[in-house]
């Protein structure tokens, strides 16, 4: 137990399973990639980046081909949903029609996009043309001075012009990510609520992770889901958990009186590792089983070794990748090691 209140979940080990799908050393079938494709983003959120973040060169991030090649090898493994992130995804030139490929991958059933927006009213249309399924659009706050505050830059009209400009180029369902962080958060939690619910956004608030590139989280500064619902039960009256819930996705929605849902990602205080179906690519090619591996297996180095054999040893890697998977993070308990790389380096 820490100061946020955390427990760990850890599911129990099972005999393995047959080994032409991504199932862990505890049972845990993996049917989600997240895919980063770039390391670079216009915003420099504390919880995520440092102000002198340095970047990847390019020829050390993945091209096109190559992260097709690896999503096609996934996808024989089982894999069914891919979603893009970054950084900020919209800074690699061409996206739209990356996802376009991706979508037309045999297998996949799901491609989304994790952005901060900025891009997204220009890009708006291009990404629904190109096919893409869903879009996750990063906004902690609506006045400017704490969306500077956490950005350290501008961007809150470019942002919200990007939710309208995805509105009208037809997608539904957009979800909306606020990160909460003690201090920040509590007063923007009404006003993203009302906001979301008046424009028809699924708004989740997730809590802060060490995933800072400056490595300043602490227990204290995370905000907790319970914390954030206490807030919004004192504007909007009781919260009920809502029925259907679809367990195996790590954000659980709650339901006010009038119907309207709201959704908690609380990988802190309740921590979902026991449930968790996803495998990460960074933007630089390199499989990891968890936000919070230690280890990383390099699949960009197969991709350039000029082996014949290639999709047999990629997806080699992404099981022994996935048979290393720990069973949980391990946040606030003993022994835990913060990874290496940041948030804008693994991807979200
Ligand atoms: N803790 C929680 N969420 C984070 N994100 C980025 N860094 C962190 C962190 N340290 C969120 C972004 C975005 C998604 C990709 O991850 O806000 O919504
Ligand atoms: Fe950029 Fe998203 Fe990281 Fe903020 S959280 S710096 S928007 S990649």
């Amino acid at each position: 137990m820490n100061d946020t209140g955390s427990v760990p979940s850890a599911p129990a080990p099972v005999a393995p399973l047959p080994v032409d799908r991504l199932v862990d050393g505890f049972g845990r079938i993996h049917t989600d990639l997240r895919v980063s494709v770039t390391d670079r983003c216009t915003l420099r959120c504390t919880y995520c980046m440092p102000l002198d973040a340095t970047f990847k060169p390019r020829e050390d991030l993945l091209t096109f081909d190559e992260f097709v090649r690896v999503v096609a090898v996934a996808a024989g493994l089982g894999v069914r949903s891919v979603r893009v992130t970054g950084g900020e995804p919209l800074l690699r030139r061409g996206l739209p029609d990356l996802i376009a490929r991706l979508v037309a991958v045999p297998g996949i059933e799901e491609v989304a996009l994790t952005t901060n927006g900025l891009l997204l009213p220009s890009l708006a249309g291009p990404l629904r043309e190109a096919g893409l399924h869903r879009l996750n659009v990063s906004l902690d706050a609506l006045d400017d001075e704490a969306f500077r505050r956490i950005a350290r830059a501008d961007g809150l009209d470019r942002v919200l012009a990007g939710l309208e400009a995805a509105t009208a180029a037809g997608f539904t369902g957009i979800r909306v990510n606020a990160v909460s962080v003690r201090g920040i958060t509590e007063a923007q939690v009404v006003p993203l609520a009302r906001y979301c619910r008046r424009a028809g956004f699924h708004l989740r608030f997730i809590e802060f992770m060490p995933l800072d590139a400056e490595s300043a989280w602490s227990g204290a500064q995370v905000l907790t889901g319970h914390e954030v619902r206490q807030i919004l039960e004192g504007e909007f009256g009781p919260l009920e958990p809502a029925p259907g819930t679809d367990p195996g996705q790590p954000a659980v929605d709650w339901r006010f009186a009038d119907g309207s849902l709201i959704g908690f990602i609380d990988p802190v205080s309740h921590p979902f590792c026991d449930r968790c179906d996803r495998l990460r690519l960074t933007a630089d090619g390199q499989f990891r089983n968890c936000l919070f591996s230690t280890s990383e297996w390099d699949a960009r180095a197969l991709l350039r070794s000029g082996a014949d054999d290639l999709d047999a040893r990629l997806a080699s890697l992404l099981l022994d990748c996935t048979a290393a998977k720990r069973a949980a993070h391990g946040i606030g308990e003993p022994g835990f090691e913060r990874p290496v790389r940041a948030m804008y380096q693994i991807g979200g």
